[in-house]
C-alpha cells in the first residue's frame, strides 16, 4: 500500500529561507519536517512506499532520501556513527519520486501518483506541513476503514464557524466511533459517514464545522475523477471536488480527531512554535532548550 505526501509547492510563506531551500527540509530540531511525515505515513500496518510529488526545482528532497555511502564512511572514520546510523536511516527509507510540473492544486498533485499507487488499492495521502509525532492517527483512520468494509476515510475536526472558508468541510451523520472510546457528535474518536462536502465554503454554505485536517486513505477509484477534474476553488484543480464525485459511487467515512495531537509547519510561526514544543517534548534537549531559551523568553512564554 502506498502513501502519498505532496510536496511541489514554493515555499512563499518562508521567503527568502526558501529561494534556496525547500520548505519540506526545514529542520524540526535535527529532522527535516517531511522525514517526519514519511515515518508517520510507514507507520500503518501494510504501509510499504511513500510516493513525494516534488517538483523539479528542488532536487534537494531527493538528495536527502538517497544513501550517500561516501558521506556516511567519512562520518564514521571520524567516528560518527550516530550521526553516519541517523543519515543512512533516512536515505534508506522507502521513499520514490513523482514530479509535478506545474501548480495546478491539490488535485492536480495528487492525480501526478497515479502511475505509482497500484489501481487496485486504497492509498494514504498525508499532506506535509503538519506531522502527528505518535504516528497514530492515519493507523485509526485504516482501522475505520477497514470496519466499513475498506471504505475511504478522512481526518476531520471542529474548526469556529467564521474560519470554515480556509478549508474543505464535510457533510454527514454521527454513525460510531473508535473501538475504546464512546465518543459522539464532534468528539475525538467519532466517526461519521459522510454525504457531502465543499472545498473552502463560505460561512453560510457550510454543511457543518468539520474540516478536513490533511490526512485522507483513499480509494483508488479517486484517480478516475481526479483525472477528469475541473477547477474548484481558488482555480486550483480541488481534491475535494474528486471526493464529491467518488461520494455518488462509493461511501466515505470522517474520523474526528484532535488536530493539536499533531504539530503544524506551515508558516513561519508555527514551524518556529513546532520546534519548541518537539524540543520541550524531547527528553535529550528539553533541558538545553530551556536554558538556551534564558529565563527572560521562558517568563514572556508563561
Ligand atoms: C487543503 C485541502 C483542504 C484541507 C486543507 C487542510 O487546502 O484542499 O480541504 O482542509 O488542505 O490543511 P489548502 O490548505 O491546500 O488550501
Amino acid at each position: 500500500m502506498k502513501a502519498v505526501i505532496p510536496a511541489a509547492g514554493l515555499g512563499t510563506r518562508f521567503l527568502p529561507a526558501t529561494k534556496s531551500m525547500p520548505k519540506e527540509l526545514l529542520p524540526v530540531l535535527n529532522k527535516p519536517v517531511i522525514q517526519y511525515v514519511v515515518e508517520e505515513a510507514l507507520e500503518p500496518e501494510g504501509v510499504d512506499e511513500v510516493v513525494i510529488i516534488n517538483s523539479k526545482e528542488k532536487p534537494q528532497i531527493e538528495a536527502y532520501f538517497s544513501v550517500d555511502g561516501g558521506f556516511e564512511s567519512m562520518l564514521r572514520e571520524r567516528g560518527k556513527d550516530s550521526e553516519a546510523d541517523a543519515v543512512h536511516q533516512a536515505g534508506s527509507l522507502p521513499v520514490s519520486f513523482v514530479y509535478q510540473n506545474e501548480a495546478k492544486g491539490l488535485g492536480h498533485a495528487v492525480l501526478c501518483a497515479r502511475d505509482a499507487v497500484p489501481s487496485d488499492e486504497p492509498f494514504f495521502v498525508l499532506l506535509g506541513d503538519y506531522f502527528v509525532p505518535d504516528r497514530k492517527m492515519c493507523v485509526n483512520m485504516a482501522e475505520v476503514s477497514r470496519a466499513h468494509g475498506g471504505a475511504s476515510v478522512i481526518a476531520v475536526a471542529p474548526v469556529p464557524a467564521d474560519q470554515v472558508s480556509r478549508y474543505g468541510i464535510v457533510g454527514g451523520e454521527c454513525v460510531g466511533c473508535l473501538p475504546g472510546c464512546d465518543a459522539s457528535g464532534e468528539e475525538e474518536g467519532a466517526v461519521w459517514r459522510v454525504t457531502g462536502m465543499v472545498e473552502k465554503p463560505a460561512p453560510e454554505d457550510a454543511p457543518s464545522h468539520l474540516f478536513i485536517v490533511g490526512r485522507y486513505l483513499l480509494s483508488p477509484r479517486v484517480m478516475e475523477f481526479l483525472a477528469t477534474q475541473g477547477p474548484g476553488a481558488g482555480g486550483e484543480i480541488q481534491l475535494t471536488d474528486a471526493m464529491v464525485r467518488l461520494l455518488e459511487k462509493e461511501e466515505m467515512y470522517a474520523l474526528v480527531v484532535d488536530p493539536s495531537e499533531g504539530c503544524d509547519t506551515g508558516t513561519p510561526a508555527a514551524w518556529a512554535a513546532t520546534n519548541a514544543r518537539v524540543a520541550l517534548a524531547d527528553p535529550a534537549s528539553r533541558a538545553a532548550f530551556v536554558e538556551a531559551l534564558g529565563p527572560r523568553a521562558a517568563k514572556s512564554l508563561a
